[in-house]
């Protein structure tokens, strides 16, 4: 039968990720302050977390200044959530999350060579943090545990594990996209980078579209064949397949139930629309793989296009602070404040404003009651490995109308094809999509909604994790039964 490795005490689960799921400050009462981190990642396994005996490894500094009594208090507050620390030198931290992370992986996985830099002293640092999270995991892990590594700061984690627990059960999760192979074969360390990953015996994407990408580069690089995603790495069993994440359903559409909601709900409404005036929404972190600026420009171009729709229409537009430190993010956060200036002061009236704009990241509640509150959610990235917006905004719309317009370039897409789909570089279907959007009738709202509504509430996040943890198993079981005979 199956083990639930969940469950048992004995079978844990180690999750590693570049960050854990709570940013971490000092706070007045000589504690430490807990806030949820943002991304998709985290709220994909926070529920797997959660679980009892599972372990979050992660980096964390601890705060400046801590005497030894501050930093005994530091370990157990991280302790008591169920979290390890993973502690990276300052110069080595910079160079790998913002150097070779996201100045390297991240555009170039995206589609944006023009963002991508080659840079031996990042790479460098990235195999040095690899290691780092290697010694933690090994310092950690006992016999009969899972570890679960996520995402492109760690793709190396898998091989290096590899070396040092032969037997162990390692799974590797990518939860950004997969480039082509012409895109992928421009990384100097690309066989490095195959090579690690191959350490793990599950690999897992949102599509399976990435899931060929890495294959044909598997093929190309190190020679490695595979037959439905089954090959063999140094002799070793592994799989490749595709494990699209979904969100916790029940805890946002439950949340947009909540009567402290529906108030906010009803402010908002009298705030933003008077009599009429329908609201679009568009909520992600400030990031050039998410289309912003273009998404602007087809607002603007909507405007001009149909006047009959000005004054009648806000853009609620929520951009969460994320790698300010990164020249490229810098560099868009002035466009998009550009952007917003020059639109607004285009084509506002007296009473009324047609971009809503916020950089911040707002409390669950608050997020909630937005999508709520909002006839049309815009979701229209270039590149986007999954996007768990889209899902989170239908979840709160359980059962009722509201209309998504959806990128084609996003992973949700591929689940999600009764929304308004666009091609985020076609300024014109775009500006359509904006209209069609916002005429639809609702009765045509409720009939796309449904179907998405109900998948949704089927394949949640804890499904998911569920059946990657599954399929690793049943690799497990493949492995023994090859090494029988
Ligand atoms: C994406 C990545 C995650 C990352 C998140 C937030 O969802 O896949 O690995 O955690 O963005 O980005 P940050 O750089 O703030 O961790």
């Amino acid at each position: 039968g199956k083990v639930n490795r969940m469950d048992n005490p004995h079978n844990r689960l180690i999750i590693v990720s570049n960050r854990l799921p709570y940013r971490i400050e000092p706070d007045e009462r000589e504690g430490f302050a807990f806030t949820r981190t943002v991304g998709g990642l985290v709220a994909g396994l926070e529920p797997l977390h959660a679980q009892p005996g599972n372990v979050w490894l992660g980096w964390a500094d601890e705060p400046a200044g801590l005497d030894d009594a501050g930093r005994a208090r530091f370990e157990r507050a991280l302790a008591e959530r169920s979290c390890a620390p993973v502690r990276l030198d300052g110069r080595d931290a910079e160079l790998y999350y913002e150097g070779f992370s996201n100045s390297t992986l991240w555009p170039l996985f995206h589609g944006f060579p023009q963002h991508t830099r080659f840079d031996e002293e990042a790479w460098e640092a990235y195999v040095r943090v690899n290691e780092r999270f290697r010694d933690a995991v090994l310092a950690l892990a006992r016999p009969g545990d899972t570890v679960w590594v996520h995402d492109y700061h760690l793709m190396l984690l898998p091989s290096l594990l590899r070396e040092a627990l032969p037997d162990a059960s390692i799974g590797f999760f990518l939860h950004i996209p997969f480039p082509d192979y012409e895109t992928f074969r421009m990384l100097p360390w690309r066989r490095e980078l195959m090579r690690g990953v191959l350490g793990a015996d599950l690999v897992g994407f949102h599509a399976y579209d990435y899931v060929r990408h890495f294959l044909s580069s598997c093929r190309r690089i190190v020679g490695v064949e595979n037959e439905s995603g089954t090959l063999f790495a140094d002799g070793r069993l592994a799989q490749v397949d595709a494990f699209p994440l979904g969100i916790d359903y029940g805890r946002y559409r439950d949340a947009a139930r909540l009567p402290a909601v529906r108030r906010l709900v009803t402010e908002l409404g009298e705030e933003k629309g008077h009599e009429g005036c329908k609201l679009m929404l568009s909520v992600e972190r400030l990031d050039y793989s998410k289309g912003i600026p273009e998404r602007l420009l087809a607002f603007d171009a909507f405007l001009d296009r149909f006047p009959e729709w000005r004054g009648r229409v806000v853009l609620v537009l929520v951009t969460v602070p994320s790698r300010e430190n990164v020249a490229s993010y810098a560099a868009l956060k002035k466009q998009v404040d550009e952007l917003v200036g020059l639109i607004n002061g285009k084509h506002s009236t007296m009473d009324w404003t047609p971009v809503d704009y916020y950089y911040r990241s707002l409390p669950f509640e608050r997020l909630v009651s937005l999508y709520a509150a909002s006839d049309v959610m815009l979701v229209t990235p270039l590149r986007d490995g999954m996007n768990l917006v889209c899902k989170e905004y239908l979840a709160c719309h359980d059962g009722a109308g509201g209309t998504l317009v959806l990128s084609e370039m996003a992973g949700a897409s591929y689940e999600l094809h009764e929304a308004l789909t666009v091609n985020p570089f076609d300024q014109e279907g775009v500006v359509d999509a904006m209209r069609r959007a916002l005429e639809m009738p609702e009765a045509e709202q409720r009939r796309r909604n449904a179907p998405m509504q109900e998948r949704l509430a089927r394949y949640t996040s804890e499904k998911w994790a569920r059946e990657f943890l599954d399929a690793a198993a049943d690799v497990k079981r493949r492995q023994a039964g090859l090494s029988a005979h």
